[in-house]
């Protein structure tokens, strides 16, 4: 009862809360987000900005139990760590300390064969979460978008073979869950490094337990509606920054070109069959030996002023970079790291592993002067013209096993702890670099935890050239995105193995909404260029492809908003829709931003699949109306299922025109430019325009006008 509680004070807004388990801290950070913590919680590898409340927090006591409130929002937490939070009343969060419940059993007669088996990692700490609603987050993963029933490990983890529902964990590790409500949702941020397992209404139908057994309790809390506590936990650890506007358009790479005329190659190849083009990746043949920051001069002859040639062609070039270090005396990098001490060490000494380059050592990243080191290379090598990096074997892999707990990783940081950021570290560097040569940010990586898209955007590994993986890509792209990432996608046609042409021009159209559109394929695996594929599937890609270019205003507009504004550029669409139960698990339709709804085919020879639209859509190449409902759409070779929200605008480019694609005569849409380069938007230059059509008429509001137009017409068309 409320009066029974006696008042506490603080001066700084953080309180100290007596528990059975030790003393906790707890603070609001708004109205509608607070932390939960261990006073000796590590410094956070990406929380930026947690300013407690000082103000208005009303805090008592009442024999063990704590009480908070500040405006609507009220937390209790006793003694036994039991933490119960109410929204105007209503009880949203329901969660207590964990005991120890570890899985019995000796399953490694299963598992000496290579199966997966539902053993934990002996977690004996953690939270027990009352839950029944959809669960969402926790980044990339393979299963369904609504993660009720699987069990999944934050440990970074490369494993090349075919992802499937069961594997526990990819590459990277987002440890931010959201209990999805139409009007109460609920997302945590459980800040912790060390291995955690999260169990999602599995062992309990009606819980999602959270278990680790090192680290602190660090946990961040954001209520509200989905896009509210999604902007919340951005706000916190980090957003996408814009990428430039060239990383909209086609991207191609393979393991790997050989050399500098295979590349022109390539470029021609797209020429000659019509198809645009706009970046092609050099993966890690392009060094020599594998060593980092080298080109192999015999490929590459005269690669500065190659990389010149090819800008001025209107190509960008995209060079890998990996985290292990060939072991090598006179090789400049190796020599300057031993010289100063920036590798990893095991008992003291340097630790060595095996990657590419064969013997092998990995920079100590956590330690801040390794990132500056790293960051001047970064900056030389850009300097040399590439266009951004792409960064991997970052979580890190290695070929000799997996490197023990004990290596310390930077700053006495032993590997147990630094594992899941260790790429985040990495890309941290990167992004100095880019800061330092005054660059537009353009990376990606393959291993991250929470906030890593402040320094990166991100590709989903190595995925494989199979229909399951196509399907795979929806659910798994737009849990990224519910996880704070903007600027994401997995490889165009599958990575491992042979693609089909049908499979390939299939994931063109499939993958036409993913921020990143990158089509890449192993190395001994059948040439995946779309300019190879026989017809009718070479028209069917270049049809993707050419709507993809138009589309990018509209993109790139969201990318914009994303970053700014917190809102997620590609969605499922129970983000637009959150009151549509149909919605809540709908893991074979796609949007992007408000408007744009995608329908794709995910089977061979299909010709027509179930759609449904939750209001009035419109075809965005035949025009035709689709009124909210379920309907048959054509699906097949060369049809692209892409709809328009009745009531929308598409800002499309068509040359130096832009073109205001609306669905109606009442319609409105938002529309961004710059200078699609450099980071001059960051002080004004750049404009956000309105564009509302009202009875036909068009209607221009400008919200900020930092340019001058870049169109020459401003035209509206109706579809
Ligand atoms: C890893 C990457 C892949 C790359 C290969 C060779 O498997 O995930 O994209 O092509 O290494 O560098």
């Amino acid at each position: 009862m409320e009066h029974a509680f006696t008042s506490l004070s603080s001066e700084d807004g953080i309180f100290l809360i007596e528990t059975r388990f030790g003393i906790r801290k707890f603070c609001f950070l708004s109205d509608s987000s607070f932390r939960l913590y261990e006073p000796d919680s590590p410094i956070s590898p990406c929380v930026q900005g947690a300013v407690p409340v000082r103000e208005g927090v009303k805090a008592s006591k009442d024999g063990s139990t704590y009480r908070f409130q500040y405006g609507k929002v009220v937390v209790e937490v006793d003694e036994e760590l039991h933490i119960q939070v109410r929204v105007d009343g209503e009880l949203v969060l329901d969660a207590t300390q964990l005991s120890v419940t570890i899985q019995g059993g000796d399953f490694s007669l299963a598992e000496k064969e290579g199966h997966h088996t539902s053993r934990d990692s002996g977690a004996q700490h953690g939270l027990h979460i009352l839950n029944d609603r959809p669960v969402y987050g926790l980044g990339e993963r393979t299963g369904p978008l609504d993660k009720r029933g699987y069990f999944y490990t934050n440990w970074n983890t490369d494993d090349p073979s075919a992802h499937v529902d069961t594997f526990p964990s990819l590459y990277q590790s987002i440890p931010f869950v959201i209990l999805f409500d139409p009007k109460a949702t609920v997302g945590l941020f459980i800040d912790n490094t060390y291995r955690m397992d999260f169990d999602i209404n599995k062992s309990d139908e009606h819980a999602v337990e959270v278990r680790y057994e090192k680290g602190c309790q660090d946990i961040y809390v954001f209520l509200g509606a989905l896009p509210e506590v999604i902007k919340g936990y951005t706000a916190l650890t980090g957003r996408n920054p814009l990428v430039p506007y060239w990383a909209l358009g086609a991207q191609q790479c393979r393991w790997s070109y050989p050399s500098a005329s295979k590349v022109d190659e390539v470029i021609k190849g797209y020429r000659d069959a019509d198809m645009p083009l706009s970046c092609v990746y050099l993966d890690i043949d392009y060094m020599d030996a594998y060593k980092d920051f080298t080109v192999d001069a015999s490929k590459f002859p005269n690669i500065a002023t190659w990389l010149k040639q090819k800008e001025e062609d209107g190509i960008k070039i995209v060079p890998i970079i990996d985290a292990g270090v060939k072991a090598e005396e006179g090789y400049f990098l190796y020599d300057e790291g031993m010289e100063h001490g920036y590798f990893s060490t095991l008992n003291g000494e340097t630790y060595h592993n095996e990657v590419w380059p064969g013997d092998s050592v990995f920079p100590a990243f956590i330690d801040e002067r390794v990132q500056q080191w790293w960051a001047n290379h970064i900056k030389e090598f850009l300097e040399l013209g590439f266009a951004g990096i792409w960064n991997d074997m970052n979580e890190p892999a290695s070929f000799r096993g997996p490197l023990p707990m004990d290596v310390d990783m930077g700053k006495g940081i032993l590997h147990e702890q630094a594992h899941n950021i260790y790429g985040h570290s990495m890309v941290k560097a990167g992004a100095k670099g880019f800061e330092q040569a005054n660059r537009r940010l353009f990376q990606l990586t393959r291993a991250g935890y929470a906030g890593t898209c402040r320094y990166s955007s991100t590709w989903a590994g190595d995925n494989q050239s199979i229909y399951d993986h196509l399907r795979l890509s929806l659910p798994q792209l737009m849990n990224m995105s519910l996880s704070g990432q903007a600027y994401i996608g997995v490889d165009l046609g599958g990575f491992g193995g042979d693609a089909t042409p049908e499979l390939l021009a299939r994931w063109a159209v499939g993958g036409l909404l993913n921020p990143l559109y990158r089509n890449h394929s192993a190395l001994g695996t059948k040439d995946q260029e779309p300019y190879l594929l026989p017809e009718p599937y070479k028209s069917a890609y270049r049809d993707a492809l050419k709507l993809r270019y138009k589309i990018r205003p509209a993109l790139y507009t969201e990318l914009y908003l994303a970053e700014t504004q917190g809102s997620i550029a590609l969605r499922p669409m129970v983000y637009n829709y959150p009151e549509d139960s149909r919605t809540y698990n709908e893991n074979t339709q796609v949007m992007y931003g408000r408007d744009l709804l995608l329908i794709p085919s995910l089977f061979p020879g299909q010709l027509c699949r179930a759609a449904y639209f939750p209001e009035d859509y419109v075809h965005i190449v035949t025009g035709k109306v689709y009124p909210k409902g379920d309907h048959l759409i054509d699906v097949g070779i060369g049809d692209i299922p892409l709809f328009l929200r009745k009531g929308a605008i598409l800002a499309i480019e068509e040359g130096e025109e832009l073109v205001l694609l609306a669905s109606s005569k009442d319609a409105e849409t938002l529309y961004y430019e710059d200078a699609r380069d450099g980071l001059e938007y960051r002080k004004g230059e750049y404009s956000l325009i309105r564009y509302r059509l009202q009875d036909g008429k068009l209607i221009t509001e400008p919200i900020h006008e930092g340019i001058s137009p870049r169109h020459k017409n401003v035209i509206v068309r109706y579809l």
